[in-house]
């Protein structure tokens, strides 16, 4: 059974100084099995956060359901964590008080939340700072913070968006090998906002492309790519040819925006 069940999802926004709604996505429907990774790369607008956004239950389904383990979603829950993009961490806690403080706010039961923290901050390699406050650290070392606070709950849904969209490209590849390597260690069920096409491919046992106007999928591409990965992948022809085939969508989609821009 799957883990995430998105059954012809529809979310409208209210236009800004406007009483008119749009459908910001429509008819979206996706299966995701329990600990499965899948990413989500579409154009810029195109409603990949909004769809993540409908998973952990932040903003409000118009049509459709989400069921996650066959309970409908109508808020956000434990048994799942979101990593944004430019999420914040508190500075005036250290890097232990702001794992701490994620499971202080789930009123965490599960054990010494001191123990349950730096067992977090070991895991994406940060043990030697867990007493720096976030203005000590790289931004890679922030976002692992933020990695770590996601996962101290224990929640059995990962939802991240654009995790390291603010990060160099090669910080960005090492925290790809980082996040595969723990993923790997309890495979959480995964759902990964992205822009880039080799991040996508190199983590994902399936990836989503969304095309716009109203965000819908175009298709479910599986990586059938052996595990684990390191990324020597990158270079093997079955690696180019999953990228021939997300470049080839997504330009496709950008021809579509000109068009539409011009005739506007
Ligand atoms: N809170 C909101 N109120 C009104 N419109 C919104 C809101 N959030 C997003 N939108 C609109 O909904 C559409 C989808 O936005 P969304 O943020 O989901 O796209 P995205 O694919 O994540 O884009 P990006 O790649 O730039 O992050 C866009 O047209 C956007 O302007
Ligand atoms: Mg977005």
């Amino acid at each position: 059974m799957a883990e995430i069940e998105i059954r012809n999802l529809g979310i409208d926004y209210r236009k800004p100084n406007s009483d008119e709604v749009f459908a910001a996505v429509d008819d979206i429907s996706l299966s995701i099995a329990a600990g499965e990774f899948v990413s989500i790369v579409g154009s810029s607008g195109c409603g990949k956060s909004t769809l993540l956004l409908s998973v952990a239950g932040l903003v409000k389904i118009a049509r459709g359901t989400i069921t996650i383990g066959g309970r409908p979603v109508s808020g956000p829950g434990p048994d799942r964590a979101v990593v944004f993009q430019d999420a914040s961490l508190l500075p005036w806690r250290t890097v232990l008080g702001n794992v701490r403080f994620g499971l202080e706010m789930q009123r965490w039961t599960g054990g010494d939340l001191t123990e349950r923290a730096m067992s977090m901050i070991k895991l994406v390699g940060l043990a030697r700072f867990a007493d720096y406050h976030p203005h000590q650290l790289s931004g890679g070392m922030r976002q692992r913070v933020n990695i770590a606070r996601a996962l101290a709950v224990d929640p059995q849904v990962l939802l991240m968006d654009e995790p390291f969209g603010a990060l160099d490209a090669q910080t960005r590849e090492i925290m790809g090998g980082e996040l595969l390597r723990i993923w790997e260690g309890d495979k959480k069920t995964a759902l990964f906002v992205t822009h880039d096409i080799d991040e996508a491919i190199f983590l994902s046992d399936k990836v989503v492309v969304m095309g716009r106007n109203p965000g819908h999928i175009k298709e479910v591409i599986a990586i059938d790519l052996p595990r684990p990965r390191t990324q020597e992948i990158l270079d093997t022809p079955q690696f180019t040819e999953y990228r021939r085939r997300l470049r080839a969508h997504l330009a496709a989609d950008m021809a579509g925006m000109h068009f539409m821009e011009e005739a506007a």
